[in-house]
């Protein structure tokens, strides 16, 4: 079963700086948590935080890729994905700073986070990580921001790496 919530609330490009946003991550992130994109906002979380520009709130400013390969510490039980969306964005809102290869990174996850720990993403897709990295789908959100603003589509999604193993 796939849980679904409908929130009304404005856009930010900082995304968790908006309270219902906000409050939505904190009470869905589980245990130690990887912020990947991690901006401004701090959460109420036990989070280690990351982001590519030094102006960001972080203890590591890296690139998300590089953060994943070089991690030799804990795995994390929840990881949030927040990247600027399009390139565009990128160049405009985020000091050009852009999201490294997509696919890459996914992949690059795998090894940082918790045998059934969960996957966080915003964005413009409902699944991310997907079955074939033996992920489920668990729960989405759609932030709605009211007028020609496009949502922004939350899922969370769980890494369970039996689910295509043997019966
Ligand atoms: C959509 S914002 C995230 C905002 C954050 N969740 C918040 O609410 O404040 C995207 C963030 O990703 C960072 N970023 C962009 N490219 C990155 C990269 N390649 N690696 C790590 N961070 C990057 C930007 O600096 C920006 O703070």
């Amino acid at each position: 079963m796939i849980l679904f919530e409908h929130i009304r609330c404005p856009l930010h490009r900082y995304t968790f700086s908006v309270r219902p946003i906000r409050e939505w991550v904190e009470a869905n992130a589980e245990g130690y948590v990887l912020n990947l994109f991690a901006g401004r906002t701090i959460l109420a979380l036990n989070e280690v935080r990351n982001d590519i520009d030094p102006e960001m709130v972080a203890e590591f400013h890296l690139d998300a890729l590089e953060f994943l390969r070089t991690w030799n510490g804990r795995k994390f039980n929840t990881v949030i994905l927040d990247p600027p969306y399009a390139y565009r964005k990128s160049m405009e809102l985020y000091n050009g700073h852009i999201c490294s290869p997509f696919r890459q990174l996914k992949d690059a996850l795998i090894p940082v986070i918790q045998p059934y720990g969960i996957v966080m993403t915003f964005g413009y897709h409902s699944i991310v990580m997907g079955r074939n990295r033996e992920f489920e789908l668990q729960k989405l959100a759609l932030f709605s921001h009211g007028g020609a603003i496009h949502d922004t589509i939350a899922c969370i999604e769980r890494f369970n790496p039996v689910a295509s193993g043997p019966a």
